[in-house]
């Protein structure tokens, strides 16, 4: 079902992508074989870590390899400076060197997290990232972007640091809460978007399935998603053109979450309603099929997510989207669908766009 999946970057390089698991042993050799040396630093958060953070952690000292458990609390919150500072202060109690490893175990939170703290530590040592949600698993583990949010927005601080490889712990999904769990099916459906007529039509026939939170599906729709992004990644590792593609969604989306205190609303479920905005803003375009809305809807709806965003003020919507890194002059890009398999980058007149975000 996965393959052999694979980031291959410029010059060579390349790290797998690859279903770990079940058990934390498992899990453990596979880290073992990616990061062959070193001592580990297994960062997990408040829930992952009594899971399977320091099952995965006792599992790597237990094969022989010096491992120890850093952790932070759970939620959105700790993708700040704060959290980045108490996890290096933390990496030092201990001995150190840049031979070492830093392992993310968890959501994307944990991968942003570590990932950076991977990126800064000693000016950077190598990063391994075992996805153990949805999201993690469909998009954020995978492509290196790594980062912090700052009370003014989110991501605006982080670097581009790729893991040696990319473990998709499945089994862990069993203890997700289904609200995580639907919304990293929101990325699932934007990479399908992204992808093709084929990978829609998929979902639309797993759908009952992927809202029942059947393993098979789940496996399935994650692998899926986690194809697309090796493959954008791997041809735009740096997001200087088509990895753009992969927001589709999302700058509307981070005007919600942003305007709705991060929090109330999942990362995924403002992505969901994101997407309607954008498939909507693009039929008033004339750029969007119609019926393209209304299939989309159907397959959110299914798996129970939001289609149309909490009412916003038009400043609540402007501000975070012009202050967005996807705006150049007095043009805000958005990412729009011309058909599934073709969105494209349009830098849209803010004028026009502020008038079209009245009419919601
Ligand atoms: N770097 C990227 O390219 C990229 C891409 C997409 C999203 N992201 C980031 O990812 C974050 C959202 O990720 P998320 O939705 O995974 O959030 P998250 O990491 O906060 O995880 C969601 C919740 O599920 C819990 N959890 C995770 N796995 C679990 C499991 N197996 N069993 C029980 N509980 C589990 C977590 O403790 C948390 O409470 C956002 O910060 C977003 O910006 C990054
Ligand atoms: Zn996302």
């Amino acid at each position: 079902m996965l393959g052999e999946l694979r980031v291959e970057l410029a010059g060579g390089a390349a790290y797998p992508v690859s279903l770990v698991g079940p058990g934390a042993a498992d899990v453990a050799g596979w880290v073992r074989a990616v990061a062959p040396a070193g001592r580990l630093i297994v960062v997990a958060d408040s829930n992952v870590a009594p899971l399977y953070g320091r099952a995965l952690s006792e599992a790597l000292t237990a094969a022989g390899r010096e491992s120890r458990l850093l952790v932070f609390e759970a939620g959105e919150a700790s993708k700040s400076a704060r959290v980045v500072a108490s996890l290096w202060e933390g990496a030092f109690e201990g001995p150190v060197d840049r031979g070492d490893v830093v392992v993310g175990v968890g959501g994307g939170v944990a991968g942003d997290l570590a990932g950076f703290v991977a990126a800064t530590l000693m000016r950077g040592v190598r990063f391994v990232a075992v996805a153990t949600s949805t999201v993690a698993m469909s998009d954020a583990a995978i492509g290196g972007k790594t980062g912090i949010n700052l009370p003014r927005g989110k991501n605006l601080v982080g670097a581009f640091h790729h893991p040696v490889g990319v473990g998709l712990w499945v089994s862990a999904l069993t203890t997700l809460p289904e609200r995580e769990r639907r919304g990293g099916i929101a990325e699932v459906v934007k990479s399908a978007v992204i992808a093709g007529e084929s990978e829609v039509a998929a979902l639309e026939a797993s759908s009952a399935a992927l809202a029942a939170g059947e393993p098979e599906a789940l496996a399935a729709a994650v692998a899926m998603a986690a194809g697309v992004k090796c493959a954008i990644v791997g041809r735009d590792p740096t997001e200087k053109g088509e990895r753009a593609l992969l927001n589709f969604g999302h700058t509307f989306g981070h005007a919600i979450e942003h305007a709705s205190g991060y929090g109330e609303w999942t990362h995924g479920e403002a992505v969901a309603a994101g997407m309607m905005c954008a498939l909507r803003y693009g039929v008033a375009q004339g750029l969007t099929p119609p019926d393209l809305v209304g299939r989309i809807e159907r397959l959110l709806a299914t798996q129970k997510l939001p289609t149309v965003p909490p009412s916003l003020s038009l400043s609540e919507w402007i501000e975070p989207i012009t202050r967005d890194k996807k705006r150049s002059g007095s043009n805000v890009k958005l990412i729009l669908c011309r058909r599934l398999g073709r969105c494209e980058i349009v830098p849209t007149p803010i004028d026009e766009f502020v008038a079209w975000l009245g009419t919601l």
